[in-house]
């Protein structure tokens, strides 16, 4: 098992199959001159496999969540899914995406396992979200939801991110958007995690925000389920069944229950997004360790785990790696 000092267990494991993307939302990437990762250092199909594997024999995950970057740009994604739904206990399988071509492989990847999909989409509006992600791409996004809820891909997640002067006036538009359309909506606070090291606390749209300006126009009661380590706090809207999610990373920090264990797509353990140091897998695998070894050094990793981000400690420093590169 993938325990740390401070009790928790690791069981949600986050795999990012590339860090590239087809979009550049402002507050993930700059316009141009990111890096990508040199081909050699990425993981093949049958390494991830083969670390995937690892993580559910022997280090008993259960979930497995397929980030990017934007993970529909890797070509061999069907293909893991499939493997990864074939191990024994067969772990719950979902994709976080941006959504942009995903109408065109829902099938292919339900056919091969996916469970569930998390789209991210910050806006209702096409202008702006040429104007957050830098391309024009709404309407395909909107095909890739219909098609995840057709395929009964379901609940269909959608991450918002609201951004101060920018689509911070749209916590009500994108909640009756998802109600209309069934989509389960959750808002995250953003997060110093950004390629160009612009997060500013300051500009960040807290959840006592977003929270006051849903009240202005629904009935916001708290769930009665126990909200356990997932990251956000759900309210049943007008009385429910509908809810709506919040993730408020920064002001109402959730580590203390955190289950997450991560894998780069170069093939780097991380014990949390905001870790600032990563045990090397790829190395080890591509000199031939056996699983055993692998899953010692996951194991490793995880009992490193700090006791939180410390994103709100006066030391605090954000990690070298942006989320583009770690997955969300
Ligand atoms: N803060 C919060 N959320 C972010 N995402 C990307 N970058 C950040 C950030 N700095 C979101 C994406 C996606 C999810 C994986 O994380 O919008 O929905
Ligand atoms: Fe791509 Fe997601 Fe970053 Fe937007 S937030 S640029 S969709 S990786």
């Amino acid at each position: 098992m993938l325990v740390d000092r401070f009790g928790r267990s690791a069981t949600d494991l986050r795999v990012s199959l590339t860090d590239r993307c087809n979009l550049r939302c402002t507050y993930c990437m700059p316009e141009e001159g990111l890096d990508w990762m040199p081909g050699t250092d990425l993981l093949d199909d049958d390494e991830v496999i083969a670390l995937i594997t690892v993580a559910v024999h022997r280090l008993g995950v259960t979930e497995v969540r397929f980030t990017g970057g934007e993970p529909l740009l890797r070509r061999g994604l069907e293909k893991i899914v499939a493997a990864t739904a074939a191990l024994s206990p067969r772990p719950r399988i979902s994709l976080t995406s941006n959504g942009v071509g995903l109408a065109r492989r829902i099938d292919a990847l339900a056919t091969a396992g996916l469970d569930r999909v998390n789209i991210s989409l910050d806006t209702v509006r096409a202008d702006r979200y040429r104007m957050i992600t830098r391309r024009d791409r709404f309407d395909d996004v909107l095909a890739g939801l219909a098609a995840a809820k057709a395929h009964g891909l379901g609940p269909v997640k959608i991450n918002a991110v609201l951004l101060r002067g920018v689509n911070d006036d749209e916590a009500v538009p994108l909640l009756r958007f998802c109600l209309e359309h069934g989509y389960q909506l959750r808002f995250i606070e953003q997060m110093p995690l950004d390629a160009q090291h612009s997060w500013d606390r300051a500009q960040m749209v807290t959840a006592a925000e977003i929270l006051d300006s849903l009240g202005a126009a629904f009935t916001l009661a708290p769930t009665a389920d126990p909200r356990g380590s997932a990251p956000a706090e759900r309210w049943l809207v007008n009385g429910g069944p509908a809810t709506v999610g919040v993730i408020a990373s920064t002001t109402r920090p959730f580590c203390d229950t955190c289950d997450r264990t991560r894998l780069t797509a170069d093939g780097q353990v991380r014990n949390c997004l905001f870790s600032r140091t990563e045990t090397d897998l790829r190395g080890p695998l591509r000199a031939g360790a056996d699983e055993e070894t692998l899953a010692g050094l996951w194991r490793g990793s995880a009992w490193a785990k700090a006791a939180g981000h410390g994103i709100n400690d006066a030391g605090f420093t954000q990690p070298g790696r942006s989320m583009s590169a770690i997955g969300g």
